[in-house]
């Protein structure tokens, strides 16, 4: 029988993600993570797409081999168009095109966001699979939207970030309490003996179902440099209480609008996605949720919510299904919209 292998490459940000897919089933998820940035205290984008150009050829040698398959038995290419950083996003999708090219089979666009989102159908991603409609929160370093999802390639954006994305708003809040980048699992783990109503910070107020985060970093920073004027070891004193309140603050933000976006819509059945989805706040307050106010939640495995290149692989297959291919002068995009 013929099988329909498919390889997808992810290069939006920094990590050189992929992946092998065949009928649902991920064969391999390879992810190099780019640790020079943590030098940086954030993503240098000069220096990811040169990561990538060094990463690519033996990520994808490494996910062709722990699929077991050679490239001759690959039926389509899928790749990140966008949205993302340019130069990243040129060095995966360059070399998608050359190998479709040079293999003579499809190649396939992939809007990043729409792989995270869509990564909830990959047969282990999760016990049991949304029905649509369903609603997503895709929450990471570089995006937070709430999408409305009618069908595969029929998404609404609800609401998104007006500046900062909640994965930012983790990692510049740590950035002040001078914590390693990034900070969001730190901050997770050192919230877990903090007190989350210690200290207030107000929230922003932001039209419908939109966010804002950039006043909050502000809002702290102004917080933080009062207090150690008056006292020097402010932050190493408070640093479990901080890293809760704010953490507190953040999800707080994230669960009333998500909430809000249920009730608009009607809609029970609620994903989430993205790095920041690892947040055991996060996780605990969906579930909460569940009982609360009757909610499906679906979270799906932590490899498939951050960035990697088998949520851009189902994504691949669901085209390949619908024949959705590329032509000859497909480009990469940093602006895509879902
Ligand atoms: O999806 P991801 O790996 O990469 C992109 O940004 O696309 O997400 C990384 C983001 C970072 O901002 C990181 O601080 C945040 O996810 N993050 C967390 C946690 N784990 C990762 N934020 C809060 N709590 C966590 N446990
Ligand atoms: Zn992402």
């Amino acid at each position: 029988s013929v099988k329909n292998y498919i390889l997808a490459i992810e290069s939006s940000c920094d990590d050189t993600g992929a992946s092998v897919i065949l009928d649902n089933k991920i064969l391999s998820n390879v992810v190099a993570s780019q640790k020079i940035h943590e030098l940086y205290g954030g993503v240098v984008p000069e220096l990811a797409s040169r990561a990538h150009q060094q990463n690519i050829v033996p990520v994808v040698d490494q996910a062709l081999k722990q699929a077991n398959i050679n490239k001759a038995e690959l039926k389509a290419i899928a790749y990140t168009r966008g949205p993302g950083l340019m130069g990243s996003l040129l060095v995966g999708g360059s070399f998608a095109k050359s190998l479709s090219q040079s293999l003579d089979i499809p190649l396939i666009e992939v809007n990043h966001m729409q792989g995270h989102i869509l990564a909830n159908f990959i047969e282990d991603a999760n016990a049991d699979k949304p029905t649509f409609p369903f609603i997503c929160l895709t929450v990471s370093g570089g995006h937070t939207q709430i999408v409305k999802i009618n069908d595969y390639f029929d998404m609404e954006i609800l609401g998104e970030t007006i500046d900062d994305a909640a994965g930012e708003a983790f990692d510049k809040a740590g950035k002040i309490l001078n914590l390693p980048y990034p900070a969001g699992p730190i901050i997770d783990k050192k919230s877990k003996i903090g007190n989350p109503t210690r200290f207030k910070f107000t929230k922003p107020r932001v039209d419908g179902l939109n966010f804002s985060f950039s006043g909050l970093k502000t809002a702290i920073l102004y917080f933080i440099q009062k207090e150690t004027k008056l006292n020097p070891n402010f932050i190493e004193e408070n640093i479990d209480d901080l890293c809760a309140s704010i953490q507190h603050t953040i999800v707080n933000i994230l669960m009333d609008k998500l909430k809000q976006a249920s009730d608009q819509t009607g809609i029970k059945q609620i994903a989430i996605a993205g790095g920041v989805s690892a947040n055991s706040e996060i996780r605990a307050r969906l579930k909460e949720g569940e009982e609360k106010f009757g909610w499906k939640a679906f979270i799906p495995k932590f490899e498939y919510t951050t960035d990697n290149a088998a949520m851009i692989a189902i994504v691949g297959q669901l085209k390949y299904e619908r024949e959705l291919f590329a032509d000859k002068t497909a480009k990469s995009v940093a602006k895509y919209h879902i």
